[in-house]
């Protein structure tokens, strides 16, 4: 049975992606997604200069599930993008360039550089919690997501996803993006949150707070995904706490076309594969004779 999906203009043999900032920052990162067996790879986000990012710890594993990160986007910097393209381009598998900056221009030159090296898709990153003057800065108010987006996308010909995390305003964002031209979403970031080292009495992580992913989030994407797709019908890839066949159709069922995988790789590198088997038989049992069959199906009952 075809698993095949195509999401924001990209065609892919199933519907399963690494979620950003899980391997994807070296050639050699890609070249280990691909031999997982995700049908697409997304990059670890990219500026337009180098970034260090915060000093160690910058990921905890929690006792109640889960992880806790601030890495602070680190990064090589634009100038990596080319051998990252090479590199999947020469697998033959799509790459989606994952692209941040902190004003619409430095969103602008990153892109024209992932467009210019080959990439098949922008995913642009509005909800980084951990980074002053990055993502959720910018995704958590609908104005300068529409327009990021729209700087974005009036210059470039790449489909652009705009990828949001949790706020309230996250349905309204969706919107402008969607407006101004994104061709699809990706929901959601991981989730503000901390950690406390009760000896020590103080934060455990650096940047005092962190993103929390893992399965903790997972219900929270559920339900900001159910309530995108109600409002819009649009184009989504949903990540958070996906571990599994059924916590991957939940999404699906809520409204998405695509799933991204990051923390559960942590603890099983055949995830890939685990959820793939679960969701042809979760078809069969439906009768269904592809995903897109499924997709939104809880807002149809
Ligand atoms: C160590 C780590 C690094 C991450 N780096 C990025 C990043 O560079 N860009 C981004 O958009 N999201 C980043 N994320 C968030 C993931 O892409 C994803 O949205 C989040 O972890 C929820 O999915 P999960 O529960 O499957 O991990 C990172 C997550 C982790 C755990």
């Amino acid at each position: 049975m075809s698993l095949e999906v195509t999401v924001a203009s990209l065609r892919l043999k199933h519907p399963v992606m690494n979620a950003s900032g899980i391997l994807g920052n070296t050639p050699k990162g890609i070249i280990k997604l691909v031999k997982l067996g995700f049908s697409a790879v997304v990059t670890k986000t990219i500026t337009p200069e180098p970034r260090e990012g915060f000093k160690p710890p910058i990921i905890v594993r929690l006792p109640t599930g889960g992880l806790i990160n601030a890495v602070g986007l680190a990064n090589s910097g634009k100038s990596v993008i080319k051998e990252l393209v090479i590199t999947a381009r020469g697998l033959g598998i799509p790459i989606v360039v994952s692209i941040a900056g902190r004003s619409e221009a430095e969103f602008v030159d990153v892109a024209s550089e992932a467009q210019r090296v080959g990439a098949d898709a922008l995913e642009l990153n509005l909800s980084c919690p951990h980074t002053e003057g990055y993502g959720m800065e910018l995704g958590a108010d609908p104005k300068k997501v529409r327009d990021v987006v729209e700087a974005v996308a009036s210059t470039t010909s790449l489909p652009v996803l705009a990828k949001l995390g949790l706020s309230d305003k996250v349905v309204e964002a969706a919107g402008k993006a969607l407006e101004v031209g994104a061709e699809g979403l990706v929901l959601i970031n991981t989730v503000k949150a901390m950690y406390i080292d009760v000896y020590a009495l103080r934060p455990v992580l650096t940047a005092i707070y962190g993103g929390l992913s893992g399965p903790p989030i997972h219900p929270i994407a559920v339900k900001v995904i159910y309530d995108v797709y109600k409002e819009y019908e649009a184009d989504i890839i949903g990540v958070g706490g996906v571990f599994d066949w059924i916590t991957a159709a939940e999404f699906i069922v809520a409204g998405a076309k695509a799933i991204q995988v990051g923390t559960a790789l942590v603890n099983n590198e055949r995830v890939v594969e685990v959820i793939l088997n679960g969701l042809r038989k979760w078809l069969q049992h439906h009768n269904a004779r592809s995903i897109s069959e499924m997709v939104g199906a809880a807002h149809k009952k």
